[in-house]
């Protein structure tokens, strides 16, 4: 019989969260497998002095269900399965580093410049590094932590004014500029894909005078078609990223639809509600199909 983990961050408490490994939880024992929850407390793994690799928990396979990447390594070195993996959930993690792993692949998402990293405490941003993302971006122009969730680190500066003030207050924190596709404003698109196949889709649309449409900062969620269009660009995101699972938010843009980015540790509990679609269960079934 298959042993696995469920690996959870220590410190979140969020009942959304947590959601997800309770349901998790509950479609694998509905399948005879036990699946214990592991918070990511230090120590559950670590190198030993001879170089080995000690886990408090050995299972077959570890739905990581947080982005810590130190930990997930350890695990895969270990000859732990992780669902996702170690690299895919790097790459969504880092919003930038999405757009790059995309860059090229015939997929339409906003266009974006990166922040470059500061080292020094005394710097000033210049306008001519505001221009310079005008000119490329236009106003107004979202402000994006590289690192973010839950549309708490997504900004909107109308001018260059704001925008200096952003790039000036964020230079230590790792983000990028992106073109606001101003017909998508407070309304994006939530498609999940799970084992390669798109499973189910929804809308979110946000509460009158906010831009940022996620479910968490109280957006309207209403189901989607699934066309056999969608299903393949969705698809295709996934599998150019190596993603076992994740949710993926589109923008509607004048031409049609562009990526607005790809969460590899998506939370389900707003589209299990909303569409009917039993999420965990795909999952889960993927995930012993697969190890
Ligand atoms: N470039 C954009 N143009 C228009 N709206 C955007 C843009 N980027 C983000 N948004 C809005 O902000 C929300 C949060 O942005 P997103 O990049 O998905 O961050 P998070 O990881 O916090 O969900 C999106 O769901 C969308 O409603
Ligand atoms: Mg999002």
């Amino acid at each position: 019989m298959k042993k696995g983990i469920i690996v959870v961050n220590a410190y979140s408490d969020n009942a959304d969260y947590l959601y997800q490994a309770d349901r998790l939880r509950e479609e694998f024992a509905l399948r005879g497998v036990c699946v214990e929850v592991v918070k990511n407390y230090c120590g559950i793994a670590g190198i030993q002095k001879n170089g080995k690799i000690a886990l408090q928990e050995k299972g077959d396979f570890a739905v990581f269900l947080d982005k810590d990447k130190y930990i997930m390594r350890l695990l895969e070195k270990a000859g732990v399965r992780l669902f996702n993996s170690a690299r895919a959930i790097e790459v969504c993690d880092d919003k930038m580093l999405t757009h790059i792993a995309l860059s090229q692949a015939g997929i339409s998402m906003p266009a974006v410049v990166p922040a470059p990293l500061c080292y020094t405490p005394e710097a000033e941003i210049g306008k001519a590094y505001c221009d310079n993302v005008i000119a490329a971006l236009g106003l107004p122009v979202v402000v994006k932590h590289s690192y973010g969730s839950l549309g708490k680190e997504v900004f909107l500066a109308d001018d260059a004014e704001a925008l200096c003030a952003y790039a000036q207050q964020l230079r230590f924190t790792p983000h990028f500029y992106q073109q606001f596709i101003a017909e998508s404003r407070g309304r994006d698109l939530r498609v999940v894909v799970v084992g390669g196949k798109a499973i189910a889709a929804m809308t979110r649309t946000a509460e009158k005078g906010e831009f940022r449409s996620n479910a968490a900062r109280g957006g309207r969620c209403e189901t989607f078609p699934l066309d056999a269009e969608l299903c393949s660009l969705a698809e295709k995101i996934a599998a150019t990223l190596g993603l076992d699972y994740c949710g993926m938010d589109f923008l509607f843009g004048k031409e049609g639809l562009l990526l607005c980015e790809v969460n590899s540790n998506a939370y389900f509990k707003a589209l299990e509600r909303t569409t009917g679609v039993n999420v965990a269960a795909a999952y889960a079934e993927y995930i012993l199909r697969t190890v």
